[in-house]
């Protein structure tokens, strides 16, 4: 492909699907409408959103759309939920009617889901050039899909925006090194490839919607546990999220977390776990989980739907701790300060780690308590909470200062217009 004459629009086409993919699309949406106020009409980028409806329940889609005025789909696949090969079947094939009607110069995904995946792999096979937001990210367990759905991204990519300077270094590992490192030269996008760091636009929307949150949401209010409307006991909240399938499609391990969120609520701290639907079907499918769930909730934990955007980040930075599995929101508690415990045995997000405001803890309650009675003696101010692993080398602010998107945008009008 030729570089685009003035006058020209490039046609971007975004597939996105499922809930954290919203959040980021949003931040980049953002910067391309920016970018075509500030540059338009002669040059305009023309952003076409695709929806593949791997999330499709209100609380996991719709309401993120309007809380983060992202533009109505133009494309709404409706796959919805299956088993990993017949969901990427159908997302490959809905995605290839889109891009045959399209015909993009560039498709555009982001992060590790099976969206992700068919979206890159629809595209590559139309001849059409892939570019991955969150490119470079590892956990080295190829057990999770998401390791898989990475690395095929990264591979079939002609262009990867990497979050931090350890994605950029595991792309090198894997022999993907970009021509330039920021700015690209006019050219056929199939000639090149480019390794960008762009920083994390998650970061971009937590600063952005950060002070909005604290305005608008009650969530603090509504689930009891804000500053305002109780007791001082009852302030100091713990905040769980579980969903990946190593977690919530094992019901020993759903078991293990479970009975650590109840030795947490026993302590007399309120314990708030905003549940995602594939981690509720599969308590309640499970008898012995079913009826731990039962007991904690007696103890204190508060089992609410998934929440808003801006509900949760509220949540987010008033929580004494955070307990999660998510990748994102391993990043907000570090983003925001705020001490987290890993459920998981790995992370892609090591920075979080060495900079000592993340514990990996696994499934196991005696190392969940533990790192609990960690938090608990902090005091909270200037250091991290599990403070020995910080490690100077590591840059303090690995995540960019907020304008990633600005930079991916920037980086592809380079590459279009000039
Ligand atoms: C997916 C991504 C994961 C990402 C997560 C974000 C893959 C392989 N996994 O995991 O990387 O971290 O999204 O949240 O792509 N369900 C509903 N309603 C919905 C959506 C899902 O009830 O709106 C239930 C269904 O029973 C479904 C299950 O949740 O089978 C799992 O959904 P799925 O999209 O397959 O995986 P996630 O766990 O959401
Ligand atoms: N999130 C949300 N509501 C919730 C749980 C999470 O808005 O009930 C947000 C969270 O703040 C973060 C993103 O969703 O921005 C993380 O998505 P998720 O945990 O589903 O996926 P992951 O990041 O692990 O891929």
């Amino acid at each position: 492909m030729e570089s685009m004459a003035v006058g020209e629009t490039a046609k971007i086409l975004t597939i996105v699907g499922a809930r954290p993919q919203f959040i980021k699309a949003a931040a980049v949406s953002r910067a391309f409408e920016k970018w075509n106020a500030a540059n338009g009409p002669s040059r305009t980028f023309h952003d076409i959103l695709v929806h593949t409806g791997q999330h499709y329940d209100d609380n996991m889609s719709r309401v993120f759309f309007e809380e983060l005025h992202i533009p109505e789909p133009a494309y709404h696949l409706g796959v919805g939920s299956d088993t990993h090969g017949r969901q990427t079947a159908k997302m490959l094939a809905a995605i290839e009617e889109v891009l045959e009607i399209e015909r993009p110069h560039l498709v555009l995904v982001y992060g590790d889901t099976n969206s992700t995946l068919a979206g890159a792999l629809a595209a590559v096979k139309r001849h059409i050039p892939v570019a991955h937001v969150e490119a470079g990210l590892r956990s080295f367990n190829r057990r999770m899909p998401e390791e898989i759905n990475r690395i095929v991204a990264d591979e079939l990519s002609q262009i990867l925006f990497c979050p931090t300077v350890t994605a950029v270094d595991n792309l090198r590992q894997e022999g993907i090194e970009g021509e330039g490192s920021g700015t690209a030269v006019s050219c056929d996008i199939f000639s090149g490839r480019w390794v960008v760091l762009s920083g994390d636009v998650m970061a971009d929307s937590l600063l952005y919607n950060g002070q909005l949150a604290e305005q608008r949401s009650q969530i603090l209010e509504r689930l009891g546990v804000g500053p305002k409307t109780v007791t001082e006991a009852s302030r100091r909240y713990v905040l769980v999220t579980v969903h990946r399938a190593e977690n919530a499609d094992a019901p020993h391990r759903m078991e293990q977390i479970l009975e650590a969120l109840r030795a947490v609520a026993e302590r007399g701290f309120a314990v708030v776990f905003p549940m995602h639907p594939r981690t509720l079907k599969n308590v309640h499918a499970c008898t012995s989980c079913a009826h731990l769930l039962a007991r904690c909730r007696k103890a204190g934990l508060i089992v609410c739907e998934p929440l808003s955007y801006l509900d949760m980040i509220r949540l987010e930075r008033n929580a004494l701790a955070i307990l999660t599995d998510s990748g994102g929101v391993q990043k907000e508690a570090f983003l925001l300060g705020v001490p987290c415990l890993t459920l998981r045995d790995e992370t892609e997000w090591v920075e979080t780690v060495q900079l000592g405001w993340n514990v990996l803890v696994g499934a196991d309650p005696m190392a969940l308590v533990r790192r609990f009675e960690q938090v608990l003696a902090w005091n909270g101010v200037g250091a991290p909470f599990a403070g020995p692993e910080v490690s100077p080398s590591v840059d303090p602010q690995p995540y960019g200062d907020g304008r990633a998107a600005e930079i991916i945008v920037g980086f592809l009008a380079d590459l279009f217009f000039t």
